[in-house]
């Protein structure tokens, strides 16, 4: 094997098919069951495209009204994860606090016989611990956020439909439609991105015939990193951080100067501009013209024009979602959460997918440690010596 051989980061290299969502980096396209991430995000509720997510299809009103009266019975954050919520220190980053709360519901949903034999569950159970799970997880963000602050727990509404009730539970009053109407369009971008780090951790788990919540929670662990899910939190950091739009020519000297990634920015698979940036550009637009910041229009495309023509390297959905997030209220730590609450419908789709055509995923190395070496003293076993000397493809 010669180093060319290796791809590193697995970069290039197709594991597998999907038939969840397609990314294509020669049209700057998404599709997610193949239609545009753009079309459902300017027409669809977010529960319209969860559903599309895991059955294939965009629900009938009928199916529609079902999931959501499935998701509304759910939004209650149960009291057993509110208590080990709060057995955290608040200065627990909210990443972890929502990998530990789907944990406990996780080791709560005894659904099953118990035995790992079992673990990996029937497609009809693993639909149904993925409604709950996604139904269960606005209100873990939302009390994250408001414990930081404080805040009581504020109690789901069932008058109002997913992406309004997830801003009532985290602000403890109702949105304006603008600001609901691009939060929605945030949820629907961020659902799904085909073989994404996280992603690909949910599948490599369930590879193994674990359980639907141990991906799930792996997948969390690989989303808070900065170079995955963590950077829409990072650049709300750089924009703190340069303040205003004249501070951007300096701060960017020295940034790059020191080889410093800019958050926000750069892709593995699309090399000339992310699909979803134009669509959360215009869903923050609306916020800002809402808001009345023309500063943060102003620091936005300063940056964004100063970083394009200088590298070449073109925003992702983190740049624009991350001041979106911020003028709708949420704290930046509470960012990367939301990309939890989002991107789980991805992730369990994609647990089904792998389930249904399952191989364990184990990939080789080449090693490159010391030479063989041993012990002084030790004399092998007469088993282990016919171990080390039984032909290869008996082994
Ligand atoms: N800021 C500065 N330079 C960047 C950059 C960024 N955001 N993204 C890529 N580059 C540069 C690298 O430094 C490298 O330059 P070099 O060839 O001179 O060493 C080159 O572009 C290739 O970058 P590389 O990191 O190898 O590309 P990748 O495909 O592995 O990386 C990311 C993709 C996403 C990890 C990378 O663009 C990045 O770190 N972006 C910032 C984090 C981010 O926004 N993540 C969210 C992704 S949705």
């Amino acid at each position: 094997m010669t180093d060319t051989d290796i791809k590193k980061g697995l970069a290039g290299v197709v594991v597998d098919v999907t038939s969840v969502s397609k990314v294509n980096p020669e049209t700057n396209s998404l599709l997610y069951r193949g239609y545009p991430v753009q079309e459902l995000a300017a027409t669809q509720p977010f529960e319209a495209v969860a559903y599309l997510l895991w059955n294939g299809d965009l629900p009938t009103d009928d199916q529609l009204a079902e999931l959501r009266a499935t998701e509304r019975a759910h939004r209650a954050l149960a009291d057993n994860v509110k208590a080990a919520i709060d057995l955290l220190p608040l200065e627990a980053h909210p990443m972890d606090e929502v990998r530990t709360a789907v944990s406990v519901i996780g080791a709560s949903d005894t659904s099953g016989s118990g035995s790992v034999l079992d673990a990996a569950g029937s497609p009809e159970e693993n639909l149904e611990r993925s409604v709950r799970l996604w139904a269960a997880l606005p209100a873990i963000v939302a009390y994250g956020q408001r414990r930081r602050r404080g805040q009581e727990l504020v109690a789901p509404r069932d008058d109002l439909d997913y992406a309004a009730n997830f801003l009532w539970m985290t602000f403890g009053e109702e949105s304006d439609e603008v600001v609901v109407d691009a939060f929605n369009r945030s949820m629907t971008l961020y659902a799904e991105h085909s073989f994404n780090a996280s992603t690909f951790t949910a599948r490599v788990i369930t590879s193994t015939l674990s359980d639907l919540y141990s991906a799930v929670v792996g997948a969390i662990g690989a989303l808070k990193g900065p170079l995955h899910g963590g950077a829409n939190e990072a650049v709300l950091h750089i924009f703190d951080e340069i303040g205003t739009a004249e501070n951007v020519k300096p701060w960017l000297d020295t940034a790059l100067a020191s080889k410093r990634k800019i958050m926000g920015f750069g892709h593995r698979v699309y090399k000339r501009g992310d699909s979803r940036v134009p669509t959360m550009k215009a869903a923050l637009d609306t916020l800002i013209e809402h808001y009345d910041r023309p500063d943060v229009l102003d620091l936005y495309t300063t940056l964004e024009n100063e970083f394009v023509s200088r590298k070449g390297i073109y925003p992702n959905l983190d740049y624009p979602s991350g001041p979106a997030y911020n003028l709708i209220g949420f704290d930046t730590l509470t960012f990367t959460p939301l990309f939890i609450a989002s991107r789980v419908t991805g992730w369990t789709a994609h647990i089904a997918e792998q389930t249904a055509s399952n191989a364990l995923i184990r990939p080789l190395s080449e090693y490159v440690g010391p030479d063989e070496r041993h012990i002084d003293g030790y004399v092998a076993t007469e088993a282990e010596k016919a171990a080390a000397e039984r032909p290869a493809e008996e082994g």
